[in-house]
């Protein structure tokens, strides 16, 4: 193994979470690099089913060290709500197993009012997020307003840059009719979890930079996918982080040299969840998955909208990222299907393209053009090795690997961590 990093090559929940897991047996650090709370990582483990939203799935394997780096925005009472739930579930958090950059910004409950505030005043054309405050989180960092997890560890300085920023983003509430924010409760709410998670806040770059000369072997598990790259995603319908391989450097402080391989996350079929173009949607699919119980989301229980694979939309995903190897999850989600489609290229305006148009208005436009390919209606679900998968389902997995452009390496065939296939 080397230093590995895994990105979503949809649209998010392609789930990562179990392959992070997976992953995570082989390496000694998992690093996050981007986002925030708005992710939702599942994995299960024996009975026990874990939803990990902030920190590094890495942490259900004993002796890993996670670090969640300066890229992410943090919230850090839910921070602490998700190590108290872990607690609860025997997985204790300390200094030996979670470190949080100091240069990571804090997510406050404004960004969260003003995140719904413009969700509501944009109305029809309202993004779909996730309602965490990530948007605004992320704005008043590149606006260099933001405070930082190091701040919060200052109480003079801290206090001092909430009270002025509290005071803008009271005059911007306002405007729009909301009550303003009280400083006081807030100060005394973000100093005392401060305080709870000070021992794991550090600075996070020479952590994973001596683990590195020590020889130690690191994942850095992406959020969210490649269509939600700020961007290189379906923009304005996308996330506020760069969620495509370059940011596990830039979010973590680790140079591009040491990166050795990028592994593509994909399901079998495509998903969405909020708003935004999806050429390959189909209720058909989406009926099928949700009578299944399945795709709904693991932050906010939404039901995810659902598709055919699109190729065109992976193989952009594996241009953009350098995706060397692929894990494919979810095939069994399509186990009673007779008749498979797979989208190969797009018709937009009457011409075919073989890659997603940057504007949206025009990935609106665009048809899928589709191979039509025999189902294996059996179940993948018992499947622990390759060759123990229907043959109809083995070359459905090889169709989609060879048109993304990249070899097939893991298959999930259901959610708990003994069903993978590891090629
Ligand atoms: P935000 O990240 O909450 O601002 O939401 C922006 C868009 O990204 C919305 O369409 C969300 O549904 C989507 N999104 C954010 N996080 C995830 C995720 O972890 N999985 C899937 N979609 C996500």
């Amino acid at each position: 193994m080397s230093n590995i990093v895994l990105v979503g090559a949809q649209w998010g929940d392609e789930g990562k979470g179990k392959v992070i897991d997976y992953l995570t047996d082989k390496v000694d650090v998992v690093v996050r690099s981007q986002g925030g709370n708005n992710a939702g990582h599942t994995v299960v483990v024996g009975e026990k089913k874990y939803i990990l939203r902030l920190i590094p799935s890495g942490i259900l394997r004993k002796g890993k060290l996670c670090v969640i780096g300066n890229g992410v925005v943090i919230d850090p009472i839910s921070l602490w709500e998700e190590i108290s739930e872990l607690a609860t579930q025997g997985v204790k958090i300390n200094s030996k197993n979670l470190l949080v950059s100091e240069c990571a910004h804090l997510v406050f409950p404004f960004h969260k009012m003003i995140d719904e505030q413009r969700e509501v005043s944009k109305g029809a054309q309202k993004i779909g997020t996730t309602k965490r405050g990530i948007g605004p989180a992320y704005g008043d960092k590149i606006a260099r307003v933001g405070i930082r997890l190091g701040d919060l560890l200052q109480r003079e300085l801290f206090t001092e840059k909430l009270q002025s920023r509290v005071k803008e983003v009271n005059v911007f509430l306002r405007v729009f009719g909301q009550k303003p924010v009280r400083i006081k409760p807030l100060l005394d709410q973000y100093l005392e979890v401060g305080e709870k998670i000070r021992p794991l806040i550090t600075n996070t770059v020479l952590t994973v930079h001596k683990a590195m000369v020590a020889g130690k072997e690191i994942l850095f598990e992406g959020a969210q996918g490649t269509f939600l790259d700020v961007d290189h995603g379906t923009y304005p319908y996308v996330t506020s982080s760069n969620t495509t391989a370059g940011a596990a450097c830039t979010g973590s402080g680790v140079p591009p040299n040491r990166i050795d391989l990028v592994i593509g996350a994909m399901k079998a079929y495509t998903t969405r969840v909020g708003e935004g173009p999806f050429p390959t949607q189909d209720d058909s699919v989406s009926n099928l998955m949700h009578s299944m119980g399945r795709e709904y989301g693991a932050v906010t229980g939404r039901a995810r909208r659902c598709g055919w694979f699109d190729a065109v939309a992976t193989r952009y995903a594996q241009i953009l990222n350098g995706i060397d190897e692929l894990a494919v999850t979810n095939l069994d989600g399509l186990d009673s299907l007779g008749r498979l489609k797979i989208c190969v290229a797009y018709k937009l305006d009457g011409k075919r393209v073989e890659v997603p148009p940057t504007s949206v208005s025009q990935l609106e436009r665009c048809v899928p053009v589709y191979q039509e390919v025999d189902g294996w209606q059996k179940s993948t679900s018992d499947a622990r090795t390759f060759d123990e998968l229907p043959q109809n389902a083995r070359n459905y997995l090889h169709t989609i690997c060879n048109l993304t452009g990249a070899k097939l390496k893991i298959v999930g065939v259901g959610q708990s961590r003994a069903q993978t296939i590891a090629l």
